[in-house]
């Protein structure tokens, strides 16, 4: 997090407002009872999502910097606290679905109340130390954006009824599928685009917001590499499990392999049918791969997109030689503002030029993820905002198709165990 936020309190007050109303814009086309559901011991029900994000600005800035400010409920300080055991104790996480009460109308209440006193706050002229926190919890409110989607898509695969999150119009009638123009430009061939060596920046620059994983900026010695300049399809993909890609162990990790043989993986996640007639499970609903073909492939853990790689005789890319690459090369991607929630195909183009770097889906490094050279978590209790999971977790870049745009930058550093599917993850080739 920078030193002071680069928004006046009128602009931050804006960003504020925009980022709560997205929150609940996002839960819109969800009933309360699919807001209850934990379909996974790693995800949290959407109920969850809403009031842990106003537990934030409560505990971090209104607990901590607003004198006089009485909590909305004495029992939410520990109740909503997701993992930050400098500040509170709470329950444990796989665990979110049982908590029928509070209910939905007092979560949103106290959204509100949270909302009035932040807004109070901003307008009586606050400390520089309020205006860093609130945007470190706008950001942090966008993480869940991503997380509440890719909860709900992971709850909606496992009810038998696959409801659909976001339905075709009623214009495009009943075809038995949602008529999404999923393959609207064919797929280019894979072609790389070399990249030189030497030494490269690396972490964020400049003024704007980052999270304290990205610093500090440093020196990375660079060999010479190349990167695809899109991402791997479906139908590419197709062709791995075609060839025994899940059943061959010599293209696996070891843990991967261990991981393909006691969880059963034939396939990425919500692929059900067989080869030949796979169909693919996503917010827009089942949609057959025959439509998806030219769509990256996602839903994979690091094990998956390895193998892949291996199969196809290349590697996945550092995190460094990712972030070389997107910091020449920013283009708009595929986020969460596109409306479609679903990966795109790349476009055909005669330029030789890395496709894709953001948005669609987060891309698998090779990269532990572990602090930079010098780095310093935040003080306090926030410092265990990222600091403490450097251990045996993997480093994604790139952001996906449900990635606030406000949220996603060249140097920002997702992270997952290797085991993790449900997340929008998928495979950019590297070679050399
Ligand atoms: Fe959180």
């Amino acid at each position: 997090m920078p030193a002071t936020s680069v928004f006046s309190p009128l602009d931050l007050a804006a960003r504020f407002r925009a980022a709560r109303r997205q929150t609940l814009a996002l839960c819109a086309p969800l009933t309360a009872e699919d807001m209850m559901v934990q379909s996974l011991p790693e995800a949290s029900p959407a109920k969850w999502h809403l009031a842990h994000t106003a537990w934030f600005f409560e505990s971090f800035v209104l607990g901590q910097l607003q004198s006089g400010y009485e909590l909305f409920d004495k029992d939410f300080p520990w109740l909503f606290n997701s993992y930050y055991r400098s500040f509170a104790t709470f329950p444990e996480k796989r665990l979110r679905a049982s908590f029928s009460r509070p209910g939905l109308d007092q979560v949103l209440r106290y959204r509100q109340y949270v909302d009035e006193a932040i807004e109070r706050l901003l307008a009586e002229d606050p400390q520089p130390e309020a205006l860093r926190r609130i945007e470190l919890g706008v950001h942090h409110e966008e993480q869940h954006q991503e997380l509440l989607l890719t909860d709900i898509l992971h709850a909606f695969f496992t009810n038998p009824l696959k409801p659909v999150y976001k339905a075709e119009t009623a214009a495009n009638g009943d075809s038995g599928f949602p008529r999404l123009q999923v393959r609207d430009q064919g797929r280019p061939a894979l072609r790389f685009q070399e990249f030189p060596g030497g030494l490269h920046e690396i972490g964020h620059a400049g003024q704007g917001f980052c999270f304290d994983n990205e610093l500090p900026r440093h020196r990375v010695w660079l060999e010479p590499y190349a990167l695809a300049e899109r991402l791997v399809t479906c139908a590419e993909f197709a062709q791995f499990i075609a060839d025994g890609g899940y059943r061959r162990p010599e293209l696996w990790l070891s843990d991967g392999w261990n991981a393909v043989e006691s969880r059963g993986w034939q396939a990425p996640l919500y692929w059900t049918g067989e080869p030949g007639n796979w169909r693919l499970f996503t917010l827009r609903g089942e949609i057959p791969l025959a439509a998806m073909e030219d769509v990256p492939v996602c839903h994979l853990s690091l094990y998956e997109a390895d193998a892949y790689a291996r199969w196809a005789g290349c590697r996945l890319p550092t995190e460094f030689e990712w972030e070389a690459a997107a910091a020449t090369q920013p283009r708009p991607g595929n986020l969460v503002d596109s409306g479609r929630l679903l990966p795109s195909a790349a476009a055909l183009s005669a330029e030789n030029a890395a496709q894709q770097l953001v948005g669609d889906c987060w891309e698998w490094t090779a990269s532990a993820y572990l602090g930079y050279p010098g780095f310093k978590p935040l003080p306090g209790t926030l410092g265990e905002y990222n600091g403490k999971f450097m251990s045996g977790q993997m480093v994604l870049r790139g952001g996906s198709c449900v990635t606030p745009p406000a949220h996603i930058r060249a140097s920002y550093r997702n992270f997952f165990p290797p085991e993790t599917r449900w997340q929008f993850s998928g495979i950019r080739l590297a070679s050399l």
